[in-house]
């Protein structure tokens, strides 16, 4: 049985990979830039695949039978993504798991659940892995916020269910080679709902400086982030989603990561500790005084 991971590169498609790495399950890589790729993830096979260009589907869909299915946050067409699924059905793939997102099914327009609702019309067999905001969105898009000791998201006081992306991955991994995880939805979330200003405590603590929330308004946020150098719609994309932890959206607590996974799910203080060296400050070596 061969898993196709597409996103294989990204936050929870690598993490796929090392999960099925582990399990010594045989899996391909899909991905646009195959040496890129192999270099990135310790991969044991890669093939050139872009959803958007179908010339390339063919190869990669060749004697798979399991499909992990991420949609790129930079792709905006959604057609692309249904079309390789039909593809998918065509060739014989009988189980397609979707990386989605938490309350997808309460929001008909999102193209998550495009994608969902396009897969449940298929014959296809399907898992709906629906996670919380990552903590390791921490890693990537805040890592000099919390390098600087200044949190700066515009959630307000509203609590997120933070999940740790090895999480999500091990739930796609599980319902990729187990069998009895057909027809689900898993709602993938941390243990515990916190509020930045607590994010910014846990930080502190483990990282023993201060690290603090500054709670701005939605359009200093906008503003701030945009004059920084972040593109119109990726700001306007972080500032829908800092708005629904604001209105108390992302709060939402679920026990699906110890349903399936017969275990606690990882905790944020776990998380900051396991990546306290990524968080490091950079200190400038210290110079040393020239012997007369
Ligand atoms: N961030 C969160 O907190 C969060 C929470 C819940 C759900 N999600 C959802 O998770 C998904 C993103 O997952 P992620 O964060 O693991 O991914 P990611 O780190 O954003 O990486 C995106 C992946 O998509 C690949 N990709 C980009 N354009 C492509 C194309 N045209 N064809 C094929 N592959 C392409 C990239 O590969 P290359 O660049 O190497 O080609 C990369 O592997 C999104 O749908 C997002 O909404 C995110």
């Amino acid at each position: 049985m061969t898993v196709l991971v597409t996103g294989a590169t990204g936050t929870v498609g690598s993490r796929v990979v090392a999960a099925l790495t582990a399990a010594d399950e045989p899996y391909r890589v899909a991905a646009r830039d195959t040496a890129r790729a192999r270099e990135s993830i310790d991969a044991d096979s890669a093939v050139s695949f872009d959803f958007e260009k179908p010339e390339t589907w063919g190869d990669a869909l060749d004697a798979v039978d399991r499909l992990f299915l991420v949609r790129p946050p930079q792709l905006s067409r959604v057609g692309a993504i249904t079309d390789f699924v039909d593809a998918a059905e065509r060739v014989g793939v009988d189980h397609v798991v979707v990386l989605s997102v938490l309350g997808a099914e309460k929001n008909p327009l999102l193209p998550h659940r495009r994608i969902e609702r396009h897969v449940e019309g298929t014959g296809l067999e399907w898992t709906f892995v629906r996670a919380s905001f990552f903590m390791q969105n921490f890693l990537e898009e805040h890592r000099e916020e919390v390098r600087d000791g200044v949190l700066f998201v515009p959630a307000g006081d509203g609590t997120t269910s933070f999940v740790d992306a090895r999480d999500v991955a091990a739930v796609a991994a599980a319902a990729l080679t187990e069998p009895d995880h057909g027809e689900r939805a898993y709602d993938v979330t941390g243990p515990e709902a916190l509020t930045y200003d607590e994010v910014a405590a846990v930080f502190s603590d483990v990282l023993d400086r201060p690290v603090t929330y500054a709670n701005p308004s939605l359009p200093r946020f906008a503003w701030e982030t945009y004059r920084r150098g972040t593109s119109l719609g990726k700001t306007l994309v972080m500032s829908g989603i800092y708005t629904t932890a604001r209105f108390g959206l992302a709060g939402r607590v679920a026990d699906d990561v110890r349903t399936v996974l017969g275990r606690d799910p990882i905790d944020f203080r776990t998380f900051v500790d396991d990546h306290a060296s990524d968080f490091a400050v950079e200190r400038s070596p210290t110079r040393s005084h020239p012997r007369n």
